[in-house]
């Protein structure tokens, strides 16, 4: 493994297929099921490690998010990563007069109650690509929104790269694995599953009922947010969506998903699953 913290150091004899998996650190199996998928896909694998200051808003957690960079490194090492490019805030943002903006499918759920987030994640995503020129990038479905959010960028501004989505990782309680889980208490811990069980719940009723009407949907949703709720979550969204524009749907068709987040104590958790 080689890490590098400087653009003009990264390398520039890049041999065969050059996968790309940007990441924010705190490494998890989730991250190196993205490397491993990567590596057994490309020539050359490619991974960056920065904690994007603008896709952070001004009451998150960008400074306390998790930072651990050498731990983070024997685990790219460990998943055959061949560059580690970890660059500085300076680096990355010498001045930034340029804001990459998607529209639409960023207007509701992260984009709503995040509201500069989409274009910090767009803006970062797309200096990479350019600064590391991947024929593939690897983004993992835990991050629903932004997976379409990212796709539309690359078609729109007619990137040259293919983007590759790769299925979310899961502890064995069915809690899909998140660097922000270890903000979680023991207590919270017991209780976290419960969002992916009761998407699981809600996914099989909607079947149940295909393709179900507006008042059958919106039936369905309630009752998952009641359940939620008396589990001790604050349910910021729960919706059945179609998967690339993310527009809410009444009724079930074959491209629909359902995404949830919702907040346990301080720590906010996010879901998504395939309807
Ligand atoms: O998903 C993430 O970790 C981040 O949003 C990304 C894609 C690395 C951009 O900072």
């Amino acid at each position: 493994l080689k890490t590098v913290s400087r653009i003009a150091d990264l390398p520039a004899d890049r041999k065969g297929v050059v996968g790309f998996v940007p990441t924010m650190g705190a490494f998890h199996e989730g991250h190196l099921s993205l490397m491993r998928t990567a590596r057994a896909e490309c020539d050359t694998v490619i991974v960056s490690l920065f904690v994007n200051p603008t896709q952070f808003g001004p009451n998150e957690d960008y400074a306390k998010y998790p930072r651990n960079e050498e731990a983070d490194a024997a685990m790219a090492a460990g998943a055959g990563v061949d560059v580690l490019f970890v660059p500085t805030v300076e680096e990355m943002y010498p001045g930034n007069a340029t804001t990459v903006r998607v529209e639409g499918v960023t207007s509701r759920w992260e984009g709503a109650h995040r509201p500069t987030h989409f274009d910090g994640v767009t803006t970062v995503v797309c200096k990479l690509l350019n600064i590391v020129r991947p024929d593939v990038a690897f983004f993992g479905l835990k991050d629903f929104q932004q997976c379409a959010v990212v796709q539309t960028m690359v078609k729109d501004l007619n990137m040259p790269v293919r983007i590759r989505l790769c299925e979310t990782l899961r502890e064995s309680s069915g809690l899909a694995m998140s660097s922000r889980n270890q903000y979680l208490s023991a207590n919270e811990r017991e209780t976290a599953p419960e969002l992916y069980r009761g998407l699981r719940r809600t996914a099989e009723s909607l079947r149940a009922c295909a393709p179900c009407d507006a008042a059958g949907v919106d039936e369905q949703l309630t009752r998952c947010v009641e359940n939620l709720t008396d589990s001790g979550f604050r349910v910021d969204y729960l919706a059945l969506v179609d998967c690339h524009t993310l527009e809410p749907l009444d009724r079930l068709v074959d491209e629909a998903r359902m995404i949830v987040a919702a907040k346990l104590g301080s720590v906010r958790l996010i879901d998504n699953v395939a309807v």
